[in-house]
């Protein structure tokens, strides 16, 4: 039986965010996340430090979100922690920091696909409404491009994914080429915002049926940068808002022409987006356009959209509700599927 007040504590640790959540049933008490800083002056994530910084931040992020939620560890219900996909060595933090405090506690132990994670943050009770099943969902992140096909809390297909680079790469990795620090999506986005989005024009890679590409996307940035800076060599200071403009405008049609198909194929016209790029203002802008279309559409709120551990206690959540609990000799999964 489900008991009345049920704390859950949750944490994700799959790539350079340590962080922690207290929920009670499907609402958030806390949710802390410590971004780690190191890997900014690398212009990407270094895996053997994004391991060292969770170690480090583990016990302090969990104290912080056990004293924001006012509540003491004896007081929880059950741990949730992110299995994978992710880095090996974040994800060991995580993992074996949730076991050993489920079996310290004697509780039950949850454990998190990251995208049911992305996925599931809408259902998240702050007041919003939630996406009925079936529901698409667009997951965007640095790792992920999906288009899911989610029919209840347990049962997802994925119509389509990326072949080569995430999203959340493309927007990256041209950043970087324009001299913009890591990560810089936030940044593009920021500045895209005053440039013209067809001043450049950029390819839109093929790949088949449902399925993604965007690895040639960054090769065509380069290329064109490349070419343009010989000509000028001030041509990224001159045109910065109307470059990102552009490939904000590009990776916007990419994703939006495969997720359309996809609402034709399935006749579902409820859709959700997910992940970290799912911040992005024009995606959000663009999702919501298509309500005229007759989709109706759902975003998740702002501060569980990028990683973050209350995302991972609402799968939990679920999870318990199933009593689809792990057991202890559970194991980290870089590369597990959904
Ligand atoms: O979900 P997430 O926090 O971590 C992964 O699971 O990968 O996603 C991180 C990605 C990064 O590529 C970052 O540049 C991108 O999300 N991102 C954005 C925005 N905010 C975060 N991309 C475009 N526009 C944004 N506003
Ligand atoms: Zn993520």
């Amino acid at each position: 039986m489900t008991p009345q007040n049920l704390y859950l504590l949750a944490i994700e640790s799959s790539c350079d965010d340590t962080a922690c959540a207290v929920l009670n049933h499907d609402q958030v008490l806390s949710n802390v996340v410590a971004s780690q800083k190191i890997h900014k002056q690398y212009g990407g994530v270094v895996p053997e430090l994004a391991s060292r910084a969770h170690q480090s931040n583990i016990i302090p992020v969990v104290d912080q979100a056990l004293k924001e939620a006012g509540i003491d560890k004896k007081d929880l219900d059950a741990i949730a922690f992110t299995r994978g996909p992710g880095l090996m060595g974040s994800l060991l933090v995580g993992t074996s920091f949730a076991k050993s405090l489920a079996l310290a506690l004697d509780i039950p132990l949850l454990d998190v696909h990251h995208m049911h994670g992305h996925i599931l943050a809408h259902f998240i009770n702050d007041g919003h409404e939630n996406p009925p099943f079936p529901f698409l969902a667009l997951t965007i992140s640095g790792g992920h491009t999906q288009i899911v096909e989610v029919n209840s809390a347990s049962d997802m297909i994925v119509l389509g994914t990326t072949q080569d680079d995430a999203v959340g790469e493309a927007f990256d990795k041209s950043g970087k080429i324009l001299g913009l620090g890591y990560p810089a999506g936030p940044q593009i986005d920021q500045l895209a915002q005053k440039g013209n989005p067809k001043a450049f024009p950029f390819p839109i890679p093929k790949a088949p049926e449902l399925n993604y590409s965007f690895s040639g996307f960054k090769t065509a940035v380069l290329y064109f940068i490349q070419r343009e800076t010989k000509k000028d060599p001030d041509f990224i200071e001159k045109n910065l808002a109307d470059i990102c403009a552009s490939i904000q405008h590009t990776l916007v049609k990419i994703l939006f022409q495969k997720l359309e198909r996809a609402v034709d194929q399935t006749g579902i016209t409820h859709v959700a987006i997910g992940g970290g790029v799912s911040a992005n203002s024009g995606i959000r802008e663009h999702l919501k356009s298509y309500e005229a279309q007759g989709w109706t559409t759902y975003i998740p709120p702002f501060e569980y959209t990028t990683d973050n551990a209350a995302m991972i206690g609402i799968a939990g959540y679920f999870k318990y509700l199933e009593q689809d609990f792990s057991g202890l000799e559970v194991t980290a999964s870089p590369r597990i599927h959904m």
